[in-house]
């Protein structure tokens, strides 16, 4: 069964015909909130709301482990995850939709594993490519027969928050190879990795990173939720493709 993770501007799912609400309790605590079952067109489709349908749940504070594993337990074998993002690269403009295809890591005290605590045996997941190629090919033929624009490809900085970055640490994440900066995209890729979900993301493109564009000041908050709202209308067309395959 296809499951998405929705971000910020993505808390329901317009196009799914919800069948089953499910509160689910893992052995890592709660999901961000209950599970909802459904069809998209013929398919079953299981959705999450990452920050919690009220969005009240700071990237910092998901408990991406209980998400994963709920997910997974509810029969869920790939994952979309939908999350907004801020661009370094002038070319992927706010509104634009991303498949990135590698992550550089900054962040710091979640927890990013289900491989811990006493006697649990030491155990290396391999991570070069973080996104399953499998259900990045198969977005990327979604977004062409729904025949939506997005960019195949990109380095994903995954950013601690919850506050925005300064321009000097957006330069710095460029240097290092970064072209897309976000929150919530680790350790939510490495533990789907790790309990053998196909996972890949579609980002949104809120905003000029800070010191970008129209950036170069402040980021324009008050611009973030119409160009969200638009861009969703486009993330559920290409999902419904996904959903056909
Ligand atoms: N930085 C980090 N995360 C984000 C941004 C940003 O500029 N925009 C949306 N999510």
């Amino acid at each position: 069964m296809l499951a998405i993770i929705g971000g910020s501007g993505l808390t329901k799912l317009a196009n799914l015909d919800v069948t089953q609400r499910k509160v689910a309790r893992t052995p890592y605590g709660e999901p961000s909130g209950p599970l909802t079952l459904g069809r998209i067109l013929e398919c079953e489709v299981v959705f999450l709301a990452r920050h919690g349908y009220g969005h009240t749940i700071a990237p910092h504070e998901v408990n991406y482990r209980a998400n994963l594993w709920a997910l997974r337990e509810a029969g869920a074998d790939r994952i979309v995850s939908v999350a907004s993002v801020g661009s370094i690269r002038k070319e992927h403009k706010p509104g634009s939709l991303v498949i990135p295809h590698q992550i550089v890591d900054y962040t710091w005290g979640r927890r990013s594993t289900f491989f811990d605590g006493a006697g649990s045996p030491v155990h290396h997941i391999d991570f070069t490519e973080p996104y399953s190629s499998t259900l990045r090919k198969a977005i990327l033929k979604a977004a062409a027969d729904a025949k939506e624009k997005v960019f195949d490809g990109s380095v994903y900085a995954a950013t601690q928050g919850p506050r925005l970055e300064t321009a000097a640490e957006i330069n710095r994440l460029e240097r290092d190879g970064a072209d897309l900066v976000g929150m919530t995209g680790m350790p939510e890729a490495t533990l789907a990795r790790e309990v053998g979900l196909e996972y890949a993301a579609i980002a949104v493109v809120a905003n000029y990173a800070a010191g970008r564009g129209d950036s170069a000041h402040a980021v324009p908050m008050d611009k973030i939720g119409a160009i969200l709202e638009e861009a969703m209308g486009r993330v559920r067309h290409i999902i419904e493709k996904v959903c056909e395959q």
